[in-house]
């Protein structure tokens, strides 16, 4: 029996700007997916995550398409060498949080250990990119990076070639995830967001200048383990995603109470219109901001970002 894990993934800076070949910071997160690989007479899979209603239902068919890249990828035949794998853990099969990355992540890790293969974490990142495409068709990459090298990820989409570069320092932050309960349409809030900057485009001109030199500070930020700087750098970020329209009301209201809590910084996190809020915080305070998120109605999570990459259990 091998045992492998990955953690999961947050944007932690430039969401949609990212679309537009602005650099983005992305994190991994504490939450991870375990993956048990086992001798067995015949290929099966076991699916133990905890979901969002109907996510693994609706994600199976890509989910087997992905393993079956993987398997390609790694070389392995698993008519001949039959395995069972057997994923857990408490990343929440759910979109915006990197589920599939953190489990193509895992599974590459944990087949790596159970057949001998000695890859380099290099190598298995570019078979969990692999096991992606089953998902994502062209994935960015930056996904199952975070999963695979965890810390934060500087990233740059470009048509070429995107960059991806793990900052490659050790921090972990806290923070608090508020969740708004409503699940959001990247591809149609990505298309209006286009619209409007076709309808205006002075006005998004400057806001991806200021969003230019607001992630650079972010990385230095970052590099110098500045918390304050870092937090007034996110409510920063989350006042130009308001003004390209993808805020909402139960966004601003968790932002507002974190805020009011004693968080160092919140914006909304992925999408927007909907989905997650993230608020860092100084780890005594985890506690006041998740409960004032569950006294308005919101779930609320306290977790760590900055967290480890995929390893062997
Ligand atoms: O909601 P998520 O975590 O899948 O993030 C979407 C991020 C966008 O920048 C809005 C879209 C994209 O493809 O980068």
């Amino acid at each position: 029996m091998s045992k492998a894990s990955a953690p999961g993934k947050l944007i932690l800076f430039g969401e949609h700007f990212v679309v537009y070949g602005l650099p983005a910071i992305a994190t991994a997160i504490e939450a991870r997916t375990t993956v048990g690989v086992e001798k067995a007479d015949k290929y099966s899979l076991e699916d133990n995550r905890p979901e969002t209603p109907g996510y693994k239902t609706e994600k199976y068919g890509q989910q087997l398409d992905s393993i079956k890249r993987i398997f390609k990828a790694m070389r392995i035949n698993p008519d001949k060498t039959p395995v069972k794998i057997a994923l857990g853990g408490n990343l929440m099969a759910a979109s915006g949080i990197g589920a599939s990355a953190a489990s193509c992540s895992a599974i590459a890790a944990a087949l790596n250990d159970y057949f001998g293969l000695g890859l380099d974490k290099e190598t298995l990142n570019g078979i969990a990119y692999e096991g992606e495409k089953g998902y994502h068709g062209v994935p960015s990459g930056i996904d199952n990076s975070c999963s695979t090298f965890g810390g934060f990820i500087w990233f740059k989409k470009d048509q070429a070639n995107n960059t991806i570069t793990p900052l490659g320092l050790q921090l972990s932050l806290s923070i608090v995830i508020g969740n708004t309960g409503i699940t959001s349409n990247t591809t149609k809030i990505v298309g209006e967001v286009k619209q409007q900057k076709e309808a205006n485009p002075e006005k998004f001109n400057v806001i991806f200048d200021i969003y230019s030199s607001l992630v650079n500070d972010a990385r230095a930020a970052i590099e110098k383990k500045d918390l304050d700087g870092i937090g007034k750098l996110m409510n920063k970020n989350h006042g130009l995603l308001r003004e390209i329209g993808v805020s909402c009301k139960e966004i601003e209201e968790l932002v507002d109470i974190a805020l009011k809590n004693g968080a160092l910084g919140a914006k909304l996190t992925g999408t927007g219109r909907g989905g997650l809020v993230i608020a860092l915080v100084n780890e005594e305070d985890a506690r006041k901001v998740a409960t004032a998120f569950e006294r308005a109605g919101y779930r609320a999570e306290m977790t760590k970002i900055g967290a480890e990459g995929v390893r062997v259990e």
